[in-house]
């Protein structure tokens, strides 16, 4: 019997557009960018790829930086924008990893439950009576790791509050371009780009390996993280960079973006039909895209003792504490990245969850 992983948001190897990532790096390396992709640069990364996005999103070239993917700007957020001490809101449960990262600077986090729709908007709101955060980190598109997406109306409501008590939002949104049904909701950058930077990454929509990210949002603490890569590595890996500029001018982005929706989207649609087969009591929100479902289980059971039992089937998960700033929170909570198992992995692994739970 196969292992199942249900434990790592990873792109399907079938999705690598390999061969024309080797053209596109092989055109930059005997290309007219050759020279300046092997200099060092400035902290705000290649500025060709920089241009593009700048005209993508119809800002300044400053309102643009890219980096080594874009967990890395967190990190440099802990040097630059954000001081320890300082606090930054959460939602509960949250990307794992961001978690991590505020606290590795000394950063105060604060969490804020979310709901299937998006932030709790009344506990957002009594929070703000009692802190002031200085960032709000949000992920509005098919959350990692619960799949929820926020509702129009709260990332208004989001949006205002954060002209009323001064805070910047970071939208971070590597599953924005990967929506498998319904239609594209305005995001937070779209509603109040003065206020909001808005995180992105083409490790789910190219491959991880290319190690490129990007943040569009208001100058001055782009600049502030511009500095902080600066002094930490100098410039990033331009050859990733630049390999993207070239994918991005032959556009060949908007054709991988389809061929992963139509990759991802029977694999949501077995998990879910899966689930509601063989789990039929479980609590679950229903993406409309990205790389996630989530499962609340039942009252009694825990995802570490489902850890254990998995042994007995083959079958592996993370611990959903990791996601939740207060651990005990997530004794029950159950990630299913989807993207990278068949339909017919997803339909077995679900039965095989459904046998130990
Ligand atoms: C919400 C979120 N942000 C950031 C990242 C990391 O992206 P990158 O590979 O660009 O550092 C991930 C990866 O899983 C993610 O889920």
């Amino acid at each position: 019997m196969n292992t199942i992983h249900f434990t790592r948001g990873i792109p399907a190897d079938e999705s690598y557009p390999l061969e024309q990532l080797a053209s596109c790096a092989e055109a930059v390396m005997r290309g007219p960018n050759a020279l300046e992709t092997m200099k060092y640069g400035t902290g705000f990364g290649f500025t060709p790829l920089r241009e593009i996005l700048a005209a993508q999103n119809n800002v300044k070239l400053e309102n643009v930086i890219v980096g080594n993917g874009s967990l890395g700007f967190i990190d440099l957020m802990g040097v630059s924008v954000l001081q320890a001490g300082d606090t930054v809101f959460v939602e509960s449960p949250t990307y794992d990893r961001v978690l991590t990262l505020f606290r590795r600077h000394g950063i105060k986090v604060v969490s804020i439950p979310l709901e299937p729709d998006g932030i709790n908007l009344e506990a957002l709101t009594k929070a703000l009576e009692s802190h002031k955060p200085k960032i709000v980190y949000l992920i509005a598109d098919f959350q990692n790791p619960s799949g929820a997406t926020m509702s129009l109306t709260k990332r208004q409501a989001v949006v205002e509050l954060a002209a009323k008590h001064d805070f910047l939002i970071l939208e971070d949104a590597p599953y924005r371009p990967l929506r498998y049904r319904g239609t594209q909701i305005a995001s937070l950058f779209d509603l109040d780009p003065e206020r909001v930077m808005q995180m992105s990454s083409y490790t789910k929509q190219i491959s991880p390996g290319v190690r490129v990210g990007s943040l569009v949002g208001p100058a001055r603490p782009l600049a502030q993280l511009a500095k902080a890569a600066n002094d930490t590595y100098i410039s990033a890996a331009f050859l990733g960079q630049a390999t993207v500029a070239e994918f991005l001018q032959r556009g060949l982005l908007e054709p991988q973006l389809e061929s992963l929706r139509n990759l991802y989207r029977p694999r949501l649609e077995a998990v879910i039909a899966a689930l509601e087969t063989h789990l039929p009591n479980a609590r679950f929100i229903k993406p409309d895209g990205g790389f996630f479902l989530s499962v609340t289980l039942p009252e009694g059971s825990s995802v570490s003792s489902l850890m254990e039992r998995g042994k007995d089937v083959n079958l592996t998960f993370t611990d959903g504490r990791g996601f939740f700033p207060v651990a005990s929170d997530g004794e029950r909570f159950l990630r299913l990245p989807f993207c990278a198992l068949t339909p017919e992995e997803l339909s077995e692994g679900i039965k095989r969850l459904s046998s130990i739970v």
